[in-house]
């Protein structure tokens, strides 16, 4: 039996697909949520809306500074991975339930797979590059969204059981896509008659909670000749008060996935510092600009489907500005089955 620990918004879509495939490949999962994420547009809507199995449990570890939060995962989960002894963890991606999960697991000498394995942006002032590297060195089973990753494993002494299955975001994409298409209209959700919009999305800590760069950011929205469409994620519902919002920006509530993906589909660019939107966008053909000086998805850089701005004003505007070389698109991170391989591998594996 697996046990699967998730807490994060990203984290609920992934495990939706992976779930599906677990459960066709007849792999026992349990599933437990850490409470990283709460609010009900952060949680539970995702939960709904993706038809996820209901987790055994909540941890409801809430918000908090790195260490506690992760601190009080660990403490809680250690419990209920006593009780429950799976084979096998299933952890993904980079937040702080993911590296939580990992340690508790590890110590236990429970098998630790990793999804999204061998992402690096090689900028260790992101709370998740610490968490990638150290899930990945205690991880046994490690599937990777890219060969990219699968040599910066092996680059860092990690060669065995290294798996390039492709994204588990596109399954996902491709899976709710048409879904979202049907359940949810536009007009719903965008808050002015149509016209050629940017969607937005802030949440890295080095933008949020910086005011010199969310000026830099907002600054730039202002010059745009585009309305901007911004889902507000909680962590900057206080910085943006000490902010003049331009007349052209929209502030909506967080977005669920599927209102998220309505959005992406209608939008002209999308400005980020999401890593997952930045793929979403990739597939499907937007132009990006990363609000970051780095990114992990670096094969989207090309043609300039994604340019890295950081939160610099005149770069922001200029990138917004620039011609993407339609003809460089190819597809990326995989077919859309890296579900399906991960649980072909892992019937085999566990
Ligand atoms: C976390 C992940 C990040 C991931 C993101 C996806 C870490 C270190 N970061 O960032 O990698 O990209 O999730 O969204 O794990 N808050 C609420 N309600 C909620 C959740 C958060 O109000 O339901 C607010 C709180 O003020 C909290 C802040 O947002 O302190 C940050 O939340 P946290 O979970 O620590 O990190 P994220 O920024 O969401």
């Amino acid at each position: 039996m697996i046990l699967t620990v998730i807490g994060a918004r990203p984290q609920f879509v992934k495990a939706a697909v992976v779930s599906r495939a677990l459960k066709d490949f007849n792999i026992e999962e349990i599933i437990i949520h850490t409470g990283q994420h709460y609010d009900k547009e952060m949680s539970d809507i995702f939960w709904e809306e993706l038809d996820l199995p209901k987790p055994q449990k909540n941890l409801m570890v809430g918000s908090g500074l790195h260490g506690a939060q992760t601190a009080q995962i660990i403490t809680k989960l250690e419990k209920e991975m006593l009780d429950i002894r799976p084979q096998a963890l299933l952890v993904y991606g980079d937040t702080n339930s993911t590296l939580a999960g990992a340690i508790v697991a590890s110590k236990l000498n429970i098998k630790v797979i990793h999804v999204e394995a061998g992402l690096r942006s090689f900028n260790r002032t992101m709370p998740e590059e610490i968490n990638r590297i150290i899930t990945d060195c205690v991880s046994e089973i490690l599937f990777c969204s890219s060969e990219e990753g699968v040599k910066q494993l092996e680059r860092e002494g990690i060669v065995t059981n290294v798996f390039n299955v492709g994204d588990v975001m596109y399954d996902a994409l491709n899976a709710y896509g048409p879904i979202a298409k049907n359940k949810i209209k536009l007009e719903e959700v965008l808050p002015f008659e149509y016209e050629p919009y940017i969607l937005a999305t802030i949440h890295r800590p080095s933008n949020t909670d910086s005011s010199f760069n969310l000026e830099g950011i907002i600054s730039a929205f202002r010059e745009l000749p585009y309305k901007i469409v911004w889902p507000l994620h909680p962590r900057n519902r206080e910085s943006i008060t000490r902010f003049n919002i331009p007349e052209n920006v929209f502030i909506i509530l967080p977005a669920s996935y599927l209102e998220m993906q309505v959005l992406l589909q209608s939008c002209t660019k999308v400005c980020t510092d999401s890593g997952g939107l930045q793929k979403e966008a990739y597939w499907s053909k937007k132009p990006c600009i990363t609000l970051r000086d780095d990114t992990e998805w670096v094969e989207t850089l090309s043609g300039n489907w994604n340019m890295l701005t950081g939160p610099n004003r005149t770069k922001i505007v200029n990138a917004v500005r620039t011609k993407v070389e339609l003809n460089t698109w190819k597809e990326l991170y995989g077919d859309g089955k890296a579900s399906v391989r991960i649980a072909s591998i892992l019937k085999n594996l566990i």
